[in-house]
């Protein structure tokens, strides 16, 4: 009864120029290991759940590149965005999908761009969120001990009745406080961030939607009779731009109140910037990450170089810089300001 819906839609803006519009950093291998982070996910997933039982939600000029990678999916297990409405219309979409197919299905949600090494970790949490997704209404999701006020992630506050599995019943969610707020929230020690990592029934996520989203869940539940027919895709053409744009924390998370929570027992990181992913490669002496470049490096320290493509990177007195090098484009950016890089984009976007 396992299933997985790994998303797989978004752009990755801030990992420009690598990752593009075109070519997202989840199709790319970002950390340099013949793996792209979508075929990890992918992997990371199939120890546990079945292929078959694997869906994949992305917009649907990713469709040749999500097959292409992913050789054991077939074509009907991709389900196809004709826009982008965030994380709520797709978990919805699949739900549906999902529980049609067989009403007492397990789903776990997945992003397809996380960092997490141990796997053998991982399997046993998801397993142990497996078990307590059984009952009826119970939303689980997973939640990592915070390290900074990050302002982009959202917050988990529990009862702190851990139930012998490390399972906690979640009092608030909060879906990216100000900085103040993330700052009193680390200080109290009583919030853990969310990993963005759900796992339910098909059936008490559907019954959420239904509560607290209901116009999305009705406006897709009309096409249940058709789902899985030709008619499925005439019939998300036709509807899937109708739905609100927001995502699952905002429209679900944040309003329901049965959602609990696994701590993570392994280490995680959303690999959401080029800092983040210096963060977890190795380094050099000098404390340099590359990755697929030769390099010739003098008085040059704690700098991210990437290359696409091999290629001889010569830097001397360079300190704390991103270098990217793909194709025709260069990108030489200070390491702490890596989340302007979204930004920047807007600025450069008519130059290639
Ligand atoms: N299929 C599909 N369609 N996928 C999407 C869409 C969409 O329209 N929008 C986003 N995604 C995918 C992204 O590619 C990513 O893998 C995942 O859904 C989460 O979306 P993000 O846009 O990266 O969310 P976030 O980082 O702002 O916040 C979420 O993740 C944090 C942890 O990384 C939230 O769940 C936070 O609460 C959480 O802390
Ligand atoms: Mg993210």
């Amino acid at each position: 009864n396992y299933y997985a819906v790994i998303m797989a839609g978004g752009i990755g803006s801030r990992f420009w120029p690598v990752s593009t519009q075109d070519f997202p950093k989840q199709f790319h291998d970002m950390l340099g290991t013949g793996q792209t982070l979508l075929q990890k996910t992918f992997s990371r997933l199939n120890k546990i759940i079945p292929s078959e039982n694997i869906y994949i939600l992305t917009n649907e000029r990713y469709l040749e590149v999500t097959l292409k990678q992913l050789p054991k999916i077939t074509e009907k297990q991709v389900v196809l965005e004709p826009a982008m409405r965030n994380t709520a219309p797709c978990i919805l979409l699949s739900a549906l999908k999902i529980q049609k197919e067989n009403p007492e299905a397990l789903m776990l949600v997945a992003p397809s761009d996380h960092w997490i090494e141990d796997e053998t970790s991982y399997s046993n949490d998801v397993q142990t969120c497996f078990n307590t997704a059984q009952k009826d209404g119970v939303l689980m999701t997973l939640g990592i001990a915070p390290t900074f006020p990050n302002t982009g992630y959202g917050y988990i506050e529990s009862d702190k009745n851990e139930n012998g599995q490390g399972i906690e019943k979640v009092k608030q969610f909060r879906e990216k406080p100000e900085y103040e707020t993330a700052k009193q929230f680390l200080a109290s020690g009583n919030f853990m961030w969310n990993a963005g990592i759900f796992i339910w029934s098909a059936k008490s996520i559907v019954a959420s939607f239904e509560k607290y989203l209901p116009e999305m869940n009705a406006l897709f539940s009309k096409g249940i009779p058709v789902l899985n027919t030709s008619e499925e895709r005439e019939f998300i053409d036709e509807n899937y731009h109708k739905a609100e744009n927001i995502s699952i924390d905002y429209g679900i998370l944040e309003r329901s109140d049965t959602v609990f929570v696994k701590r993570a027992t392994f280490d995680w990181n959303d690999l959401g910037t080029w800092g983040a992913l210096y963060d977890k490669l190795p380094k050099d002496s000098d404390n340099n990450t590359v990755v697929n470049a030769d390099t010739v490096l003098k008085k040059s320290k704690n700098n991210m170089i990437f290359t696409t493509a091999k290629k001889l990177v010569v830097l001397e007195g360079l300190e704390n810089y991103i270098v990217v090098d793909k194709n025709d484009v260069l990108l030489v950016f200070p390491m702490e300001k890596d989340q302007e890089i979204k930004e920047l984009l807007k600025d450069v976007s008519d130059k290639f």
